[in-house]
């Protein structure tokens, strides 16, 4: 699970009955795969199955954020619900709006294809992707002072920790909403918490945090505008479904010394 940090000091103590590393999720950075290839240890993941269950994450959480719906049913809960007002809980349009993607791979472009039924202009950042669904690449700083919600699709991995920090913040506009689907270590929480207590933007949804599960006494469960839940991007029935059977092929096949139907370190096939 992703939740198994597996580093060169697990490998080792597994020793050399280890034939192979099957990760229950796309996303692989709970393991450390140079130690993996340096021992020729096959690694799989399961790519592909949890794109559209991820994206249609993402969209429900900036709906959510956008237009203030968990505030909205904790003030119903509350009893603070006295009439129809003109200006109860205004939140932010879709249609019009730009939507920034940071991370056009799989599931950032589900996430652009998604926009565009919302009538969105969409923006994207990410090295050698193509452009795709309508969406216009352009650099990180034209993404962040454009865009209206900011969704962040990049892996974790070296150079994208804490890649949402305070000059990140800073260049968004004051009214955007930022949503990570990702990992919780490309955010700086606490650059976050400054940004949403100063209303610097204007919220935040969080699928993923740093660590997990997100400690109680977490100052980013004191904002109204800032939604959190507890890593759901892939959990639909049909898509962990669909994630368990990948893992369990590229588990099999391992164990057979076939090559995995989904391999992230294909170099161990080179040599032999
Ligand atoms: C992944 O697959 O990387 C997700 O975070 C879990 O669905």
């Amino acid at each position: 699970m992703l939740t198994e940090k597996i580093d060169g000091d697990v490998m080792d103590a597994i020793g050399r009955q280890l034939k192979v590393i099957s990760n229950m999720a796309v996303g692989v950075d709970n393991i450390d795969i140079a130690a993996a290839t340096a021992r020729q240890i096959p690694v799989g993941n399961t790519p592909g199955v949890l794109t559209d269950a991820t994206a249609d994450q993402a969209f429900a959480l900036m709906m959510a954020a956008a237009r203030r719906i968990v505030e909205a049913d904790k003030f119903l809960h509350a009893d603070k619900w006295v009439t129809w007002s003109p200006t109860l809980l205004l939140g932010a349009d879709f249609t019009g709006s730009t939507l920034g993607i940071v991370g056009f791979g799989r599931i950032g472009q589900a996430v652009a294809k998604r926009a565009r039924g919302f009538d969105m202009r969409v923006l994207y950042c990410s090295p050698n992707a193509k452009p795709a669904y309508g969406a216009q690449s352009v650099d990180l700083d034209t993404l962040l002072h454009e865009s209206d919600f900011v969704s962040i699709h990049v892996p974790l991995k070296e150079g994208t920790h804490h890649l949402v920090d305070k000059e990140f913040l800073t260049k968004m506009k004051p009214h955007a909403i930022l949503v990570n689907t990702a990992r919780g270590g490309v955010l700086d929480q606490t650059a976050l918490y400054d940004a949403l207590k100063e209303n610097r933007i204007f919220a935040a949804a969080l699928d993923v945090t740093d660590p997990e599960p997100l400690p109680m006494d977490s100052p980013l469960l004191e904002l109204e505008n800032c939604i959190i839940v507890p890593h759901l991007g892939s959990a639909t029935r049909q898509t962990r479904d669909k994630m368990s059977l990948l893992a369990a092929q590229n588990l099999v096949a391992g164990l057979k010394g076939e090559r995995l139907p989904n391999c992230v370190n294909e170099m161990v096939y080179q040599s032999g």
